[in-house]
């Protein structure tokens, strides 16, 4: 191994083989201004054992790494934690040259190879279905296997390496994070803002299934060196704050903040918007508002988590909502945020039509809708004003109430 490699052993006998993705911007859908990484890790043992690949088109940078350490045909065995593309579709090119490898997965995990990889060669693969509780012995340490279905797909487990003390965690406790170093602590500011933004996109809809993980690990009793996710940085420096901030993420811990989100064509469900967040200010209580044509929605939805309140502003273009409006709301809704509370308004011209359907869609999805959407023809004049700010005092209130008996989140 070259002596520029070397940081990439995270501990004795165990490397960090996979790719940084510096210019990625997009991860299906979620904005990555930071850039992204898949994190692949080789333990030199007995049993020369593989965790996790990498995306496709980075397969053959993370095959040199491995190559660098050790020839890729060693290898034993592959662990699989994940099926989703991002972790499994290095897989094919690594199995043409570890032909002889044994590829451990969960049941759902060998279902969702078999799916994806069929004519990659995938039928010729050597297969062992592992369930929690599993173990492997790789010479000098054991592997436990712990199943972690919907965090985020059916199939997600994670690998404890017992005598390291090293969780790998796959997607669960990563972030989007395009970084020179590898770990957590060496990071300007950190990466538990990434790791929110994280959960807020990928995991808020599991959040039960986080509190019983929690529950899991904690019944096990495991003990962690190192939690090195499959994205972004690894957790080093106290490692077990990561699941803490889960859990507290899980238990829908909010402060008092009022989210203010809109579009807009000619200004008006601005004006609105603006007005509404001086009554918020006014009210003691901080306000954000995103445009949401000039923001990214992954941050929104990570403010929506903190916030108990959120209130929402389209105009009505054709008879109905801005087109963003019901984008957002469609990809918020499969976030199903709880406990929230909301209000909408919005300028029309003539029938209107916004604000009733965005008010449906929110109830639909069990949003609390406090009062009636406020509505303001053409331009918002003093009335209309007048309103807005009234609004934003009592969403201040209310704000304030919901976040009372709950512990500040940060
Ligand atoms: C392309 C377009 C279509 C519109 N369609 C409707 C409509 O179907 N019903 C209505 O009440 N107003 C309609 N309007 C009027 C807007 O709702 C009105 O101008 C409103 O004040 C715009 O708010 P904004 O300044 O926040 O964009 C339409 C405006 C535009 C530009
Ligand atoms: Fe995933
Ligand atoms: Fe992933």
């Amino acid at each position: 191994m070259d002596q520029k490699d070397e940081n990439l052993e995270i501990a004795k006998g165990i490397y960090w083989v996979g790719a940084v993705d510096w210019n990625l911007r997009d991860f299906h859908g979620y904005a990555t201004p930071r850039g992204g990484t898949y994190n692949a890790y080789l333990i030199i043992d007995e049993k020369i054992t593989l965790i996790d690949t990498v995306k496709a088109e980075f397969a053959s940078e993370m095959i040199e790494r491995i190559r660098r350490i050790v020839n890729p045909s060693k290898i034993d065995y592959v662990i699989s934690n994940h099926v989703e593309m991002d972790h499994s579709s290095g897989l094919p090119a690594l199995m043409e040259l570890a032909k002889d490898a044994t590829v451990f997965c969960t049941k759902h995990g060998k279902a969702g190879l078999n799916e994806y990889y069929e004519s990659g060669g995938c039928s010729n693969w050597n297969f062992e279905v592992v369930k929690t509780g599993d173990e492997l012995n790789i010479g000098s340490r054991n592997m436990m296997f712990i199943e972690t279905p919907m965090l985020h797909w059916p199939d997600s487990m994670q690998t404890y390496l017992k005598e390291d003390k090293i969780l790998f965690s796959n997607d669960a406790f990563g972030q989007h994070l395009a970084t020179s170093t590898r770990f957590e602590d060496e990071v300007e500011g950190g990466a538990m803002e990434d790791a929110a933004i994280y959960y807020a996109n990928i995991l808020m809809p599991f959040g039960s299934k986080v509190i019983k993980y929690a529950e899991k690990v904690t019944e096990l009793g495991l003990e962690f060196d190192m939690i090195a996710p499959s994205h972004g940085v690894i957790w080093r420096e106290d490692p077990s704050r990561i699941i803490d901030a889960y859990l507290k993420w899980a238990q829908k811990e909010v402060v008092p903040k009022v989210l203010i989100i809109y579009d807009t064509m000619w200004n008006s469900t601005e004006i609105m918007a603006k007005e509404i967040l001086e009554g918020v200010r006014e009210g003691g209580v901080e306000a954000r508002l995103f445009h949401l044509r000039k923001n990214d929605w992954s941050m929104m939805v990570k403010e929506l988590m903190y916030s108990p309140v959120i209130a929402i502003g389209s105009p009505t273009m054709h008879g109905t909502m801005f087109y963003t409006v019901s984008g957002f709301l469609t990809y918020m809704r499969g976030l199903r945020p709880k406990d929230k509370s909301a209000v909408v308004f919005g300028s029309y011209g003539w029938g209107g039509g916004a604000v009733k359907g965005i008010e449906e869609i929110l109830e639909k999805a069990r949003f609390d809708i406090v009062e009636p959407g406020l509505q303001a023809k053409y331009r918002p004049y003093e009335d209309d004003l007048r309103a807005c700010r009234e609004l934003g005092i009592r969403l201040a209130e209310l704000a304030l109430k919901k976040s009372s008996y709950l512990r500040p989140a940060r």
